[in-house]
């Protein structure tokens, strides 16, 4: 009876054991690494299994959407954290050799989880230790690994002058990879662009394994890299940027408009004068439902980054934006790194270390949507809108004003297209606490039904949609045979005309499609090879 219990108990482990994939996929990328001269010392520091005590901390540690931090969030059966290149070169290979799809992930603010979640079985290659930035006063430029943060490149910047800045995101907590392979913007947009317009070179591995300048890989590459999106062309290692110059004193603000301050009229008359008005300021509004005086209203939230002064300002907004009202008491004037600090929401009287946190405080369970408005909306569509808000409950939109420089880069000058002829971005945006998929689903339902309402007042054929606020509602690739039909749905709305130009980029460098998810830029279906 012992005996049979023995050969049971042996069959059961060694079932166990051959069913257990996710580690063979594990070992098979540790055997990999061997055979490509990685030696086991490095291995065993760089590869984790979910076995690994750790893997739980480093996988979690850049999630930034708790809706990807639960139990039911499909887990990678390897996590790779490189910390030279000859470690990101061989994950590639491998992935490549293994057909494991491999996620690349920086700062992991993607807002679908795409860097860090799969439905297929999948290796995360995170680059965190990827952090160096190094600036020359010189020629006023800096090369920024991947990892780096852009808190963290703000605060170098600034240690070594504050006459200079950089055009990208106000979260200082938000990725270099993702954010400038995706396009970059921040509140200098309407005077300097996006990051992707000051990117004058950058390090790559390629779908060979091979590590790449801007010299050694094709310029149509470098193009593809800067606004069409990391995840389809190779790992980004490092951008080299040109840094911009920025005033001794810049101006920011925060005016409110409740019900009684007419905040539909101070909307409208943004609208008219914001991509017109001086390239120095830029204005952010968001409208948010809130209670005042036990009635629900929506809330018109005017924020505002000056490049000058405030007497400058109050020229500019009393003669063009008087429905603004701005006054004195409301402007308050700054070295640029103290409007780094007040857009991301701390005292500006915090010590600029603070956007060295690399850890937000708390996180949210997230969605967003995105959509450009070309033509004002009119009084009476704002009053609509408004009550709709009011009526859908917890849904906030944000309006960032474009125009000034924006307008004059041609649309084809990178991939990112969204240029002249936009007033203003929406930004959709759903914050919620509640765990469970009904909360999900509730919320992930009301901003869908906003985005339906606000169809006539935007963009259309395409409605434009800004690939950094990822939306997987607005189509998705299995990577199969139809992936270039597939790509074209949500690939016209992220880079109109720059669409068909990707393609063949992502033909010519990486056929076999090793660099692949759920809103990747498809191979063209009679040139490429199948995974
Ligand atoms: C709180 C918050 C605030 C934000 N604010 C702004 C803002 O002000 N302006 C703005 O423009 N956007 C903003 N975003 C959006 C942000 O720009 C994108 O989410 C961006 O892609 C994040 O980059 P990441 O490296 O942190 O993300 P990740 O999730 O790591 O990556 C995002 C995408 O890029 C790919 N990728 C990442 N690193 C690499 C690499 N090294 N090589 C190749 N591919 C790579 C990933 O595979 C994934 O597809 C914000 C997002 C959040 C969550
Ligand atoms: C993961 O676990 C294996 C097996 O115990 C070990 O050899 C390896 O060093 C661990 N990896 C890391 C990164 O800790
Ligand atoms: C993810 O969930 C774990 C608990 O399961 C928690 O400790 C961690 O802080 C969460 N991380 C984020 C970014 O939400
Ligand atoms: C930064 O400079 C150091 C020292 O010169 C060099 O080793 C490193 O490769 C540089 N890093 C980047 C990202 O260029
Ligand atoms: C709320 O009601 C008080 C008293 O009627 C009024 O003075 C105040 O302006 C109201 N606030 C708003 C924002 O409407
Ligand atoms: C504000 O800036 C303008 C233009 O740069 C300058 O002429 C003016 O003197 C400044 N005003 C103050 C009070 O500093
Ligand atoms: C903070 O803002 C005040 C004006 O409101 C300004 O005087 C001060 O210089 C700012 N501090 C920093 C660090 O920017
Ligand atoms: C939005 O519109 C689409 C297409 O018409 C429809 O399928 C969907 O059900 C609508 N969603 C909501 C939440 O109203």
């Amino acid at each position: 009876m012992e005996k049979y219990l023995i050969i049971f108990l042996f069959l059961y482990f060694l079932h166990t054991f051959a069913s257990d994939t996710v580690n063979s996929d594990y070992d098979s990328f540790v055997q990999c690494f061997i055979e490509n001269k990685i030696p086991k010392d490095q291995i065993s520091s760089i590869l984790y299994s979910p076995k690994n005590s750790s893997f739980t901390n480093v996988l979690q540690s850049h999630i930034r959407n708790r809706r990807f931090n639960v139990s039911t969030t499909p887990k990678p059966s390897t996590i790779i954290t490189p910390t030279a290149e000859s470690h990101v070169s061989a994950a590639v290979i491998c992935s490549k050799k293994l057909k494991i799809q491999l996620k690349i992930r920086s700062g992991g603010h993607d807002f679908e989880g795409i860097s860090y979640v799969s439905n297929q079985d999948f290796a995360i290659i995170d680059l965190f230790n990827f952090r160096t930035i190094n600036i020359s006063l010189e020629d006023q430029t800096a090369w920024v690994q991947s990892g780096v943060s852009l808190g963290e490149l703000y605060y170098r910047i600034w240690e070594k002058s504050n006459l200079l800045g950089f055009p990208a995101g106000v979260c200082p907590t938000v990725g270099v990879g993702g954010h400038f392979s995706g396009g970059g913007y921040g509140n200098m947009l309407r005077k300097y662009g996006l990051s992707v317009d000051h990117i004058i070179d950058a390090i790559i591995v390629d779908a060979q394994g091979r590590v790449r300048d801007r010299k050694a890989m094709e310029e149509d590459l470098f193009w593809a890299i800067r606004g069409g999106g990391g995840g389809s062309f190779g790992v980004i290692l490092a951008y080299k940027i040109q840094l911009v110059p920025v005033p001794a004193t810049v101006t920011v603000f925060r005016v409110e408009k409740n019900a009684n301050d007419n905040p539909v009229d101070s909307v409208f008359q943004y609208q008219q004068v914001i991509d017109k008005t001086d390239n120095d300021l830029f204005i952010r509004v968001l409208l948010q439902p809130v209670t005042i005086n036990n009635t629900r209203r929506v809330r018109a939230t005017f924020i505002g980054m000056f490049l000058g002064n405030s007497s400058r300002l109050l020229t500019i907004t009393g003669s063009q934006f008087p429905e603004l009202g701005l006054k004195t008491p409301d402007c308050k004037e700054m070295p640029w790194i103290g409007s780094v600090l007040f857009w991301a929401n701390f005292d500006n009287s915090s010590s600029p270390t603070v956007l060295l946190k690399r850890t937000p405080d708390s996180v949210n369970f997230l969605k967003r949507k995105s959509d450009y408005v070309k033509t004002p909306i009119p009084k009476s569509g704002l009053e609509q809108l408004f009550k709709k808000l009011v009526e859908i409950g917890k849904v906030g939109l944000v309006f960032n004003s474009y125009g000034g420089i924006m307008s004059q880069i041609p649309e084809s000058e990178t991939p990112f297209p969204h240029r002249a002829g936009n007033i203003f971005k929406i930004q959709y945006s759903a914050n919620w606490k509640e765990e469970g998929e009904e909360a999900d689903k509730n919320y992930i339902n009301q901003i869908r039904e906003l985005y339906n309402f606000t169809e006539p007042f935007v963009s259309s054929n395409p409605r434009e949609a800004y690939l950094n606020y990822r939306d997987l509602d607005i189509g998705i690739t299995d990577n199969s045979r139809n992936s270039y039909e597939q790509g074209k749905v949500y690939g016209l709305k992220y880079f109109k005309g720059n669409f068909d130009r990707l393609v063949r980029v992502k033909t010519s460098v990486d056929p076999d499609n090793v660099f692949r998810n759920e809103q990747s830029i498809p191979v063209l279906p009679s040139l490429g090879r199948k995974v």
